[in-house]
């Protein structure tokens, strides 16, 4: 009797014709194509929700170990140099980047060119206080050395094994790492404000060409570890880069213990105590402030911005479409959190201020608790606001969904005298306006308090005078509708 069972080989194939399928997502109808129009195809092409031609996927025979994969080799000839492509501190991005048991290569014979390598990398230690901490965090030769390109021949012998595409590579231990607001507003975002640097004029619809990483590594975290309490870093990461890879600190000591050198194609390093150095970090407390010093659109976060709500099922209107439809106020209420709550009498005055907006100028009100929604729902709801507010708090990490018009506002309710930066910096970040809120009393840039944590900062009696920010509200939705670009 015969019974069929798929050999090694079938399996092989099958398995590769769905990473094909996976990874081809581009539209492209012939089966023959040049290497560099491969390479091209596969920087899945970001857009927002713009109605084109469905996705015919083909299998590329062409893509094949010899042309794509076969080792930088340079046999008696020059180890080729590394280029720093970008650099501010904390971000840093490389063509042809080594790496050999656990330590990082620069080579170059022009070693006046490459920054202080303590504004690259550390040691990727925690990040506490105290100058002896400080001086842990320094990176040594084990983490990365600059070095010639006759060193590096002894060092490499004749090749390297190539990391081919964008690589996006994180130096940071655990720490500020699983979080909804560090991984998105800080790790994801910083990342993708320095790599969208080399696209300064994505346009409002967020349509770039610039290839999607093809892998995210981690040195010093484990798969276990970049996951927050609520599953949204997974959504993220996921609706934006589908056919990502992932490596952790296991992988990078594996990778090590090869005894091989490998080479990025392209490598962008971001390091959180690196970053802490940059002038813009001491100024706002972000380290993705920092990659603001380099070009960029007005408009850089939209591709990501984009594929996040569309992967939780916003059926995108166009630009003019936003600055047309009746206006949304969200309110994401604390109330039975048990942490930062506003008292209580004051939360329901403000909700019935926002009610009678709705009643008398027909705005769409929401009063909602983020944790009460599914994923898809919180991506979605932020997509359609107009007027994002809440007590500081992790729930107004949604405001990077948000569609950046002149009227997208966030407003901001703080404990009197207390302030942060997180929300009020990724706001303006994105092109929008903050206001941050004392009870009866508003502030907006430039005339925001210093940073503070008052007793009562996370206390559950936070005041909020609802008129006012009812008023705040009218005020902002008055105001005139003109696409600015
Ligand atoms: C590789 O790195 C380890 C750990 O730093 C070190 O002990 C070892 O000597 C290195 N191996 C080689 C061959 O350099
Ligand atoms: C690889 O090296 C690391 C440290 O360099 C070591 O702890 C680990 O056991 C090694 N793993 C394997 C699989 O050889």
């Amino acid at each position: 009797m015969y019974s069929y069972a798929p050999t090694a080989r079938e399996i092989c194939l099958l398995g590769g014709l769905l990473v094909a399928l996976v990874t081809f997502t581009g539209t492209f109808q012939s089966t023959s194509l040049s290497v560099s129009e491969v390479a091209k195809l596969r920087s899945s092409q970001f857009s927002g929700y713009i109605e084109e031609e469905p996705t015919s996927i083909t299998f590329n025979e062409k893509f094949s170990l010899d042309s794509l994969h076969a080792p930088l080799l340079w046999g008696k000839g020059q180890v080729p140099e590394t280029e720093i492509v970008t650099h501010v501190p904390g971000w840093t991005m490389f063509d042809k980047l080594y790496f050999k048991n656990g330590t990082f290569y620069i080579v170059t014979d022009d070693p006046t060119d490459v920054p202080p390598l303590k504004l690259i990398i550390s040691s990727g230690i925690f990040l506490t206080s105290g100058p002896t901490d400080e001086l842990k965090r320094l990176p040594t030769d084990k983490d990365m050395r600059v070095i010639d390109t006759s060193e590096a021949k002894k060092i490499f012998g004749d090749r390297a094994q190539r990391l081919d595409g964008v690589t996006w590579l994180a130096n940071d231990p655990k720490q500020f790492i699983t979080h909804y607001y560090h991984w998105s507003a800080e790790l994801f975002f910083g990342f993708w404000r320095a790599y969208s640097s080399l696209d300064p004029s994505i346009p409002a619809s967020g349509k770039t060409d610039l290839p999607a990483p093809r892998r995210f590594m981690f040195t010093h975290l484990d798969a276990a570890n970049w996951r927050d309490y609520a599953a949204m870093n997974q959504w993220v990461l996921l609706s934006t880069f589908p056919s990502i890879t992932m490596e952790f600190m296991d992988d990078w000591w594996e990778r090590g213990n090869t005894s091989q050198t490998f080479v990025f194609d392209r490598v962008l390093l971001a390091d959180r105590a690196a970053a802490i150095h940059g002038h813009i970090f001491l100024r706002t407390q972000r380290t993705a402030g920092n990659a603001f010093a380099l070009p960029g659109s007005v408009h850089w976060w939209q591709p990501i911005r984009n594929r996040v709500v569309n992967a939780a099922g916003l059926t995108e209107f166009s630009y003019a479409d936003y600055t047309e439809r009746l206006p949304v106020i969200t309110y994401i209420s604390r109330q039975g959190w048990g942490r930062r709550m506003l008292i209580q009498e004051h939360h329901e005055r403000l909700v019935q201020e926002l009610y009678q907006l709705r009643d008398d100028y027909g705005y769409e009100v929401n009063v909602v608790s983020m944790d009460k929604l599914t994923r898809a729902e919180q991506m979605v709801l932020a997509g359609r606001t107009t007027i994002m507010m809440g007590v500081h708090g992790n729930g107004l990490t949604s405001l990077l969904w948000m569609r950046p018009t002149p009227r997208s506002t966030v407003m901001e309710f703080f404990f009197p005298g207390g302030f942060a930066h997180d929300y009020e910096y990724t706001t303006r970040a994105l092109g929008m306006v903050h206001y941050g809120f004392w009870g009866d009393s508003a502030f907006t840039r430039p005339d925001v308090p210093p940073v503070a944590y008052p007793p009562g900062f996370q206390g559950n009696e936070i005041p909020i005078d609802g008129a006012l920010v009812a008023r705040l509200c009218v005020e902002r939705l008055s105001l005139s509708e003109e696409a600015d670009d």
